[in-house]
């Protein structure tokens, strides 16, 4: 396999999870969250989103806790913003970096954003201006990436056609979102394979959700394409409020656990990420899909049964 020596990690739980949480999580809680995600090294988290409050209310002390959290250094703290407006409050609020959305497809980029693809792009071209005046990074996600649950398939060509009106306003990290685990492996790798020799010079991100058990193969693929960096979610939380059947993102402990197996670094300590799952669980009050945090790291052992060990002894003996 053709293997990537390190991958960058963005840890997306505190937005792309934290926010379809029906029950109020407090402002102290998702601050703390990210502070434990942090001290477990996580180079990147996307910390929430300045978005309508009424549309997502889960994430309506996005200011707060952006004021609240410790800023680790070698950690980038970036905000999910659907426009300008969105922007300017998450450049106020001290982000790194801003997270854009549009969708590949119109269904769902009007129901998320209430928008259509164009008025998006003239609006991320609005918060393009304003992170170039903050000198804050900009990366551009673009959800249904691999499908829709409204439209169905979504053509190639019609994805590389909103990869082209990003980069023509400036986007140089662009991320693909699954938004709904509608990919599989070879189409990752088809489309990766379209898309990368046309846009020299992007950096790749992989947005995965594993809504039906693809993720981790789906980021197989990718790195096989050269991709090395990869949005993931804590525990697996996650989902979209605006796209059914949706969610959780690929979990974070599980995929940093299956690169470690295989000897790709990430520079985040397992143990401290798994230790951080565990308080995410019980904030939110219920068991996430991660499977690291039940089944332990590959490296775990048991205690042979008394039978069998008596059987080894008489063997030797
Ligand atoms: N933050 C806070 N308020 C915002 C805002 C933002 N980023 N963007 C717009 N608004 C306010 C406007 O100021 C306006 O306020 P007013 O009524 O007091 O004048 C009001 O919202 C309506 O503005 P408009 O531009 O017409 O927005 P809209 O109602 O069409 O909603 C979005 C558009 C993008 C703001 C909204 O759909 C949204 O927040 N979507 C986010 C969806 C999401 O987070 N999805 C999950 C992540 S992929
Ligand atoms: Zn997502």
């Amino acid at each position: 396999m053709k293997l990537p020596e390190r991958v960058t990690i963005c840890e997306v739980g505190p937005r792309d999870g934290f926010q379809i949480e029906p029950d109020w999580i407090s402002t102290e809680q998702k601050i703390e969250a990210v502070d434990l995600l942090s001290a477990a090294g996580l180079p990147r988290i996307e910390v929430t989103s300045f978005v309508h409050p009424k549309v997502v209310p889960q994430l309506r002390d996005a200011e707060a806790v952006m004021a609240g959290i410790r800023r680790r250094p070698g950690t980038r703290y970036a905000a999910l913003v659907p426009n300008d407006k969105g922007a300017v409050r998450a450049v106020d609020a001290g982000v790194d970096e801003l997270h854009t959305v549009v969708s590949a497809s119109e269904s769902h980029n009007l129901a998320n954003v209430n928008m259509t693809v164009a008025e998006s792009l003239d609006k991320l071209r609005a918060v393009m201006l304003v992170a170039a005046r903050a000198k804050v990074h900009v990366g551009c996600g673009i959800s249904t990436s691999f499908g829709c649950p409204f439209e169905g398939e979504v053509p190639v060509s019609g994805l590389e056609g909103v990869v082209r009106r990003l980069v023509d306003i400036g986007a140089r990290t662009i991320a693909l979102a699954d938004t709904t685990g509608m990919a599989n492996p070879r189409q990752v790798q088809h489309t990766l394979e379209h898309l990368m020799p046309k846009f020299p010079g992007v950096e790749w991100i992989l947005h995965t959700h594993d809504t039906r058990a693809m993720a981790i193969p789906n980021i197989l693929a990718a790195m096989e394409c050269g991709v090395s960096s990869f949005d993931a979610s804590v525990g697996g939380l996650g989902g979209c409020p605006f796209a059914p059947g949706a969610s959780g993102n690929v979990c974070t402990e599980d995929l940093v656990h299956c690169l470690h197996a295989m000897g790709v670094q990430t520079g985040v300590d397992l143990e401290g990420l798994i230790a951080g799952a565990r308080r995410v669980q019980e904030i939110v009050g219920r068991p996430l899909p991660g499977q690291i945090i039940k089944a332990g790291t590959w490296q775990r052992r048991y205690p042979l049964p008394d039978a069998v060990a008596a059987r080894i002894g008489a063997t030797r003996a």
